[in-house]
């Protein structure tokens, strides 16, 4: 089958970095598919994912290319992929009410009326599970908790029905009990709207629960691909086995969950 993405050898540097943030990137990505993007802070993960969604202006191509094979043109914003970010704060403007917010994505990619465009918001408020949706259209961001921002980014980053939906980090910032919460409705829009998925992020156990195949990054190279099943009962690069190590004492602690979300 035709990869929906592509990426062939690509480098990319950052003014004033000795070491390029991604270095001879290859990988593809099939329609439909679900792959989680691991490794530790600095490895080089959200500036893949901004890559891919041409959001690095600081940042320079030294080789490579990204493509669309199955699309067969360059990809939009909006219709062709939607990224969700760590920081609730960063997704959503916070000056422009919710309902404005995610019907304005529908309404400018899906070439809907603003009265088409509300109803769609509404329904992806429905659908991310936001509490009195109405009322909701007319909030602002400010009014919701980290959580619930959360699956209001993730209602417009969906809103034109995006074929790829990248998520970096998008469940970090929450304490475990909403992370998980929202992995599901990530898991649940993905398979219900069949769009791809690349979710970024530093924890092997929540990649290897979601994910069909794993990417392991290390210092801006991909160390190894595989099936997630694969990666994590055989790892062949001992920077996988390194992650799974630490992870495996994390986990020994004693969890403490955060405040509600
Ligand atoms: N805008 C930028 N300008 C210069 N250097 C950058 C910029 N963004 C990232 N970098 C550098 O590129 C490298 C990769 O950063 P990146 O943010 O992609 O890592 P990451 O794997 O997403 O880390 P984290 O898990 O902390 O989010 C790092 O060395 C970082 O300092
Ligand atoms: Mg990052």
């Amino acid at each position: 089958m035709t990869a929906l993405l592509k990426l062939e050898g690509y480098t990319l540097t950052y003014p004033r970095q000795t070491e390029p943030a991604l270095i001879d990137i290859s990988l593809e990505l099939a329609a439909g598919e679900k792959l989680a993007v691991i490794g530790e802070s600095g490895s080089g993960k959200s500036t893949l994912a901004r890559a891919v969604a041409c959001l690095n202006p600081r940042g320079t191509c030294e080789s490579g290319t990204i493509s669309w094979p199955s699309l067969g043109r360059s990809a939009q914003a909006g219709s062709d992929f939607g990224m969700v970010f760590q920081d609730p704060g960063s997704n959503l403007n916070p000056v422009l009410r919710i309902g404005e917010q995610v019907a304005e994505a529908a309404r400018e990619h899906l070439d809907l009326s603003w009265k088409e465009a509300e109803a769609v918001a509404l329904d992806l408020l429905k659908k991310v599970q936001i509490p009195q949706p109405e009322a909701a259209l007319r909030a602002y961001p400010h009014q919701f908790s980290g959580g619930q921002r959360q699956r209001i980014a993730i209602a417009a980053a969906i809103a034109a029905r995006p074929r790829l939906l990248i998520a970096d980090e998008a469940t970090s910032a929450l304490d475990t009990l909403v992370q998980a919460e929202i992995v599901r409705l990530i898991e649940t829009l993905v398979t219900t709207e069949k769009m791809t998925l690349m979710f970024i992020t530093h924890d092997i156990a929540l990649a290897s629960q979601l994910a069909d195949r794993i990417a392991v990054m290390h210092r801006g190279r991909l160390v190894e691909i595989g099936p997630a099943e694969e990666i994590v009962a055989n790892p062949r690069d001992p920077y996988t086995r390194h992650l799974l190590d630490t992870h495996i004492d994390l986990d020994d602690a004693p969890r403490i969950s955060g405040g509600a979300a």
